[in-house]
């Protein structure tokens, strides 16, 4: 069977008819399906049922100015990274800066000639379809994270909390921006690497063998080494990787220790081990809130766990319990 590529769609909102025919002139025979609308009303429809891979925009329109087209369009989260290309035929510096601030994507002067068009429509075409692929990739993998954790109905759901905790923790403690969604997805994908353990191992209700017990330390390895070729996850490698060693080096897998460790590694270490302890495990059952933190701190004392996350996450905990009574 030939799977049949579907050729990638731009939608052009322009009421000029001219203008219109003169972009699927160019268009068309450059492999683009080019959909026209001479107003906005339909396009915004259009696009919110089968959203295309680009929108050529005019400025002024019969029923809505381009501004608005675009704003509509920002405010949606299905088309709020969509490529919009402004074509400005007298656009003032004032218009231009509305338009910036709304989020478009670039701006086309008119008459634009098809040396100018085409490269610009091919490249934002190609950012718009590795921006689709990297987002499909990510949604893959946290299935796959997620799948992990059904595997063991013990484990269901692990994931998930840890990153909400660690979320939590993390924006008691002020991380913010790039720092804090990187220690989410890291979070999220910190037992990938439990991909690999076989579930006799993952799943046996006794104590682990000695070997038993290094083919699960090996989870952090595998995990950062699944990820690792995916550039957007970098930030969320050493997460992954070093999630469950101690401020003392006695952890694994590389027993690094101290100020080697960092902080969005700590939290995240601390969210797992409390969600694991208040959680039904095949070797026990869910210990309670308090002696949770009796054990988170107690090894704090014994140096192996970061104090101020510890706090931070009795915080968190103490904050949800208010609001849950
Ligand atoms: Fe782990
Ligand atoms: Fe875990």
């Amino acid at each position: 069977m030939v799977l049949e590529v579907a050729p990638p769609s731009v939608i052009v909102i322009e009421d000029d008819a001219a203008i219109r025919r003169l972009l699927e002139r160019l268009l068309v025979p450059a492999g683009y399906a080019v959909i026209p609308f001479g107003t906005a009303a339909p396009a915004l429809e259009r696009i919110r049922e089968d959203p295309p891979d680009l929108v050529l925009l005019d400025l002024q329109l019969p029923d809505m100015s381009g501004h608005e087209v675009l704003e509509a369009l920002r405010a949606d989260p299905a088309t709020r990274l969509l490529p919009v290309v402004m074509l400005t035929g007298m656009a003032n510096t004032a218009e231009k800066m509305r338009a910036q601030s709304a989020g478009v994507t670039d701006f086309m002067p008119k008459p634009f000639s098809p040396e100018e068009l085409l490269p610009r429509v091919r490249a934002l075409v190609m950012l718009k379809q590795f921006a689709d692929e990297h987002e499909h990739a990510e949604r893959v993998i946290l299935t796959l994270a997620k799948t992990i954790d059904a595997r063991d109905p013990y484990t269901a759901g692990h994931s998930g909390r840890v990153a909400d905790y660690a979320d939590q923790v993390a924006e008691r403690l002020g991380l913010e921006g790039q720092i804090r969604m990187d220690l989410r997805r890291g979070a999220l994908f910190h037992d990938l690497g439990k991909i690999v353990i076989p579930d006799s191992i993952l799943r046996k209700p006794g104590k682990l063998t000695e070997e038993e017990r290094s083919v699960i330390e090996e989870h952090p390895v595998v995990g950062h080494d699944l990820l690792s070729p995916m550039k957007t996850m970098r930030q969320t490698l050493p997460i992954v990787y070093h999630h469950h060693e101690r401020l003392d080096g006695s952890g694994y897998p590389d027993g690094i220790y101290g100020p080697a460790i960092p902080m969005a590694v700590r939290i995240v270490t601390v969210a797992d081990i409390f969600d694991a302890l208040t959680s039904d495990r095949s070797y026990r059952e869910a210990l309670s809130v308090e002696t949770a933190f009796e054990i988170l701190r107690d090894g704090v004392g014994k140096g192996w766990w970061d104090k101020d996350a510890v706090d931070a996450l009795r915080g968190v905990v103490e904050d949800r319990q208010r609001a849950a009574s």
